[in-house]
């Protein structure tokens, strides 16, 4: 299984941690990204949360040559052609990725499995246009990719159960758990997580407590292990408002209709960890 060459197209913060994840786990992994300046910023990143982890003890520098050496980056779609699973981590517009699936359509071998990250998006729209749908499913991680270990997999009803085993095949040799789901909005994860989050946020609105107090309230009181605000922060509150905002329209409710505070932090460019300022300030470093 380990012999299995991977692609991973986008190299932001979903496409970059799903990289490293598969490099970590022995996998020969190639990343590409609209232009090619942007793989490199996204590969650099990894070799730098590399180095850190090399720092403080947790990585021997062996090893995480060894990882990088595993990371490839390909200028061209087209190289992707020998790849048997490629996951698609670009930003959460269907047409950006409907164009990126025909383009992959035309280069990858017959087995090849298509995976989307999108958290949001309607896998069986996303498959619409595609000649071979047999193949394509949604592969969902969670942030960050290295450390989280479930995968949800949404199965629109044209997937073929033998690329729905070669994606579990190879996501168990990472170590990772996951769950499959029929698509529908949300999927687990983000129909059950984002109320909450939202809810969290409309407190910060209404003047109820501040974001630490939330946060500490949820962690101390109901025992989880970040509060919802520093989650928000940590998913990217321009991702948060996008899922909002889908699920609203989706499932007709108002309930999902994305806190004022969001919306106002990614008006203002403060996204959250990604940016440095969300609901909490990360200064750098
Ligand atoms: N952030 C999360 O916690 C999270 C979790 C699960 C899934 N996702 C999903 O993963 C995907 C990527 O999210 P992210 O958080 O990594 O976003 P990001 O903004 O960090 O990265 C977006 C990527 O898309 C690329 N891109 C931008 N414009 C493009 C274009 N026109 N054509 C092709 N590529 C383009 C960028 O270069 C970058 O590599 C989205 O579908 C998102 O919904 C995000």
């Amino acid at each position: 299984m380990k012999n299995a060459i991977i692609g991973v197209v986008g190299s932001g913060v979903m496409g970059g941690g799903i990289a490293q994840m598969f490099a970590e786990n022995g996998f020969q992994t190639m990343v590409w990204d609209t232009k090619e300046e942007f793989a490199v910023k996204g590969v650099a990143n990894i070799r730098k949360r590399l180095d850190k982890s090399v720092e403080k003890g947790k990585l021997s520098t062996s090893d995480a040559e060894e990882i990088k050496g595993r990371i490839k980056i390909v200028k061209d779609l087209n190289d992707l052609a020998s790849a048997d699973l490629v996951v698609e981590a670009v930003i959460e517009d269907i047409e950006t990725k409907r164009a990126i699936f025909n383009r992959l359509e035309k280069v990858l071998r017959p087995l090849a499995v298509l995976g989307t990250n999108t958290s949001s998006l309607s896998v069986t729209e996303l498959a619409q246009n595609l000649s071979n749908p047999g193949r394509f499913l949604g592969i969902h991680f969670f942030n960050p990719p290295t450390k989280l270990e479930l995968v949800e997999l949404i199965t629109p009803h044209a997937l073929n159960p033998e690329a729905l085993e070669r994606a579990k095949d190879i996501l168990s040799a990472c170590g990772k758990t996951t769950v499959t789901v029929k698509d529908s909005p949300g999927f687990i994860v983000n129909r059950l997580l984002l109320p909450f989050i939202n809810e969290a946020a409309k407190l910060v609105d209404e003047g109820v407590a501040s974001p630490e107090e939330i946060d500490k309230a949820m962690c101390l009181g109901a025992l989880h292990p970040a509060g919802p605000l520093q989650v928000a922060d940590l998913i990217g509150l321009d991702v948060c408002r996008h899922i909002l905002e889908t699920l609203s329209r989706s499932l007709g409710s108002q309930m999902y209709k994305p806190a004022k505070s969001i919306v106002d932090l990614v008006d203002a460019g403060k996204l959250g960890r990604k940016s440095g300022q969300g609901f909490h300030s990360y200064p750098k470093g």
